[in-house]
């Protein structure tokens, strides 16, 4: 007898939306079809919601080490598991950085066996620890900062990036802000007053220092024909750029805060929207709709990146930049949905299929025979605000806090065990680290 049997939900494959019946065993989907007759040894009615790939959120960082009264892997992958998310990647820029061999096993000794979701984890490149890249295994890629963020992470030379290029074993994933453009336009700033404008963060991180970036950042990839994947591109003169050099190894990536928010929305939530790269113009958020309308943004990942409300409330100085999302990820995807912004099987290859593919994640990110059976059920009718006192976070806050969305996960499930039903965890943790294919 099979384990379970998802029936009578319409499965969004990536070619379309079928009703049918998904038949699971030891984990793995063994059969879809539209009616299974035999028994098992336990059946979801799924009649009028729909059965959807586990979203892998490929941008997330979960505070540990270093911070872990912000985040950590239990608290951050229930978090995950609420919302439909079955899997996640994990930055490096911890306190200390994850730059070396022994510093990641370090990192994975503590993650241990505490996780919901399934996980991977990024690499941190500096411009002295390239010997180290060439030690590694089954990571999900290497993470480059070309400007100063959260942590201390920076890649300075041209020639660290051809090294990492030319080795070519790892995908790349890049915050493209340029460093050198960030000081001129901090020194450009300096000595005014951040309080006398509500953006001031989006004004002295401005596009042209993404712009700048990302063309220098894809020029060198395409000398060493290197894949190259562009975390939260923001405006619309980063997406003309990639436009230009898209491949099957050219990718990017767009979060949702910088989808829902424009700079017309400091006014309302100030430094709780810092975050780097920064909130942009309403044209902007225009033209993210836009690719992910036309295909040249390939995954919509979070960035989750918590820290806590009275971090956030402090002076712009002392404030932190990011905002968590891991929670929220998805349903805000859905609700774009139900607002006709977009279509479910888009959606399902934005969080699901393509991180998946280009991150090289072995058989998932699709409801397809002999995949594992990391799944979610989605009530496309339900509506439900969200509210930071719900939220299983640690950091207890979203930006997205009084929203009202229609279309949730109601059901997540885990290789094959049902891990979330119905607002409760009813299952025991069963995360565990991704394999990539390399
Ligand atoms: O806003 C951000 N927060 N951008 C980053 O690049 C890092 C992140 C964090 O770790 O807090
Ligand atoms: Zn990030």
């Amino acid at each position: 007898m099979v384990d379970l049997v998802l029936k009578k939900g319409r499965i969004v494959f990536p070619d379309g939306i079928r009703e049918g019946d998904v038949v699971i065993e030891r984990g793995v989907i063994v059969e879809i079809t539209p009616e299974y007759k035999e028994e098992a040894k336990r059946v979801i009615d799924c009649t009028g919601k729909y059965i959807f790939p586990g979203v892998i959120d490929a941008h997330v960082h979960m505070r540990i080490p270093g911070s872990p009264y912000k985040e950590d892997f239990t608290t951050g992958s229930m978090a995950a598991i609420s919302g439909g998310v079955t899997g996640f990647l994990d930055m490096p820029n911890n306190i200390p950085p994850i730059i070396s061999k022994k510093m990641l096993a370090e990192k994975r000794d503590l993650v241990g066996d505490n996780s919901f979701a399934n996980y991977g984890f990024f690499f941190g490149a500096t411009d002295d620890n390239v010997d180290e890249i060439k030690r590694l295994s089954n990571i999900a890629g290497i993470k480059v900062y070309m400007g100063q963020s959260t942590g201390n992470l920076i890649v300075r030379k041209d020639e660290t990036l051809e090294n990492i290029f030319s080795y070519g074993k790892f995908p790349v994933v890049v915050h493209a802000e340029s460093q050198e453009c960030l000081e001129r336009f901090a020194s450009e700033y300096a000595g005014e007053d951040s309080r006398a404008r509500a953006d001031y963060h989006s004004v002295v991180r401005p596009p042209e220092c993404a712009r700048e970036a990302v063309k220098h950042v894809l020029h060198l990839a395409k000398k060493y024909n290197a894949s190259v994947h562009i975390a939260h591109v923001t405006t619309a003169e980063e997406l003309d750029i990639i436009r230009k050099f898209k491949s099957e190894k050219v990718t990017c990536e767009a979060a949702p805060h910088h989808l829902i928010f424009d700079t017309t929305s400091y006014e309302k939530f100030s430094n709780r929207l810092k975050v780097n790269p920064p909130i942009r113009s309403k044209e902007d958020t225009e033209a993210l709709w836009a690719g992910i309308t036309d295909g040249t943004i390939d995954i919509i990942a979070s960035d989750h990146a918590p820290h806590l409300l009275n971090e956030k409330d402090a002076p712009y100085e002392e404030c932190p930049a990011g905002v968590p999302g891991i929670e929220t990820i998805l349903p805000i995807m859905l609700d774009a949905v139900n607002r006709g912004l977009v279509d479910l099987e888009r959606v399902a290859k934005l969080l699901a299929e393509k991180p998946a593919k280009i991150f090289n994640i072995k058989n998932k990110g699709k409801i397809e025979l002999q995949y594992d059976a990391d799944l979610v059920i989605l009530d496309m009718d339900l509506e439900k605000i969200v509210t930071n006192d719900k939220l299983l976070t640690k950091c207890a806050w979203s930006p997205f806090n009084g929203m009202t969305l229609k279309g949730w996960p109601v059901t997540t499930i885990v290789g094959g065990e049902v891990i979330y039903d119905d607002g409760k965890f009813v299952s025991a943790k069963r995360g565990r680290e991704f394999n990539f294919e390399e």
